[in-house]
């Protein structure tokens, strides 16, 4: 069993979509896939469509009210098993502190389970906490997503000595390689941080970037894997070379054989250039002195490539951006919130909620 920790402490750097693609991929490769979402936040099984709040997990396992196959989805998706999580996976750190053998249940439920799967995918929460350590005790390598950026070397450097320190401790080996994600791979900056990588930090490198898409966001929001929801977009190219990569270092033959590279199916074909289009949003009922928009289309600076209007008090923002599910919030009068007009909207990693606008495509 080829037992994969996905883990880097740093929240929004990749994690759940790499461990959702990568599962996905290899699924669809006719290998026996079990994925275990261990974040509390429950994105991976979101993310896989699976919203029930109610369904038992490791929690129920630990604490042995449920035995490991009682939690397990079959076939969420082809070829991939899922062991969902909720928030009440919080409850698991306070439930083993203390315990003896506490960094070793996971590793102990999926001894105990056989060798049913060729791949367990263990997609950690944003925390070097219990979960990550149980995770990280029961792997056999662990693929740390990175952004381009240099806070992201820190978190690797911690990630290195945290598996030292299990590994002198448990007596086995436990080889990080670095995986680059959300890269945009022609800049100098991104080249950069990957010479960093590679000369300063006592870790391996993927050979394999994963490239930045829009779709990346959306296929999360619709429940769905890249290879599903966009076959030909960057980044799932990008997961089957991973997928590719994975099967090589294990000494399995690649079954595949590489897609021709796609464009983004999103991107002008002359100018190779997302299209842009022009948004209108109106914020008819917001009575304020100043009203500002930001999100992922202006990089969350307020008003930034904005036009604002005001028509007889009406608030209109208008602005270009390529089609795509955007998340942002307004600021009124200096606040900032989410936008009373609009239902749609999305939970954000500061605990508040973020509203969602959807730019199709325009043909
Ligand atoms: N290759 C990519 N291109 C564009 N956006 C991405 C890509 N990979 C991930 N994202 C987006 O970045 C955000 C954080 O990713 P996620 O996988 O949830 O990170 P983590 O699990 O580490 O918190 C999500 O909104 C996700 O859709
Ligand atoms: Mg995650």
């Amino acid at each position: 069993m080829n037992t994969i920790a996905i883990a880097n402490q740093k929240g929004g750097c990749g994690k759940t979509t790499t461990a959702i693609n990568l599962a996905a991929e290899l699924g669809r490769r006719n290998k026996q896939v079990l994925l275990i979402d261990m974040d509390p936040q429950g994105h991976a099984s979101l993310g896989l469509g699976i919203g029930d709040r109610d369904l038992p997990g490791l929690y129920e396992v630990f604490s042995d009210e449920l035995s490991f196959y009682d939690v397990v989805l079959s076939d969420v998706i082809p070829g991939v098993d899922l062991l969902p999580a909720n928030i009440a996976l919080a409850a698991v750190e306070p439930l083993l502190t203390g315990q003896p053998g506490r960094e070793r249940q996971l590793l102990e439920q999926l001894e105990k389970s056989g060798e049913l799967y060729d791949h367990v995918l263990i997609d950690c929460p944003p925390s070097l906490g219990l979960l990550s350590i149980n995770a990280l005790r029961a792997a056999g390598q662990v693929l740390a997503p990175v952004e381009a950026s240099l806070f992201a070397l820190d978190g690797i450097q911690q990630l290195h000595e945290i598996t030292t320190m299990l590994c002198e401790k448990y007596h086995y080996d436990l080889p990080i390689r670095v995986l680059p994600v959300m890269f945009d791979s022609h800049t100098r900056f991104a080249q950069t941080i990957l010479k960093q990588i590679r000369e300063q930090l006592p870790v391996g490198l993927s050979g394999v970037q994963i490239r930045h898409t829009v779709r990346a966001r959306e296929a999360a929001w619709f429940g769905k894997p890249l290879i599903d929801y966009a076959p030909h977009s960057t980044a799932a190219l990008d997961f089957q070379r991973l997928a590719d990569e994975i099967l090589a270092a294990n000494g399995q033959a690649v079954a595949i054989p590489l897609t021709e590279d796609h464009e983004e199916n999103d991107m002008d074909p002359i100018s190779k250039k997302p299209q842009r289009q022009m948004v209108v949003m109106n914020f008819d009922e917001i009575d304020c002195k100043r009203l500002q928009l930001a999100g992922d289309f202006n990089n969350w600076i307020p008003d930034h490539d904005i036009e604002t209007r005001n028509i007889n008090g009406h608030w209109q923002k208008v602005f270009t951006a390529a089609p795509g599910v955007y998340e942002y919030r307004i600021v009124v009068d200096g606040k900032w919130q989410q936008d009373p007009t609009n239902s749609s909207e999305i939970p954000n990693e500061l605990g508040g909620i973020n509203s969602l606008l959807q730019i199709p495509v325009h043909h």
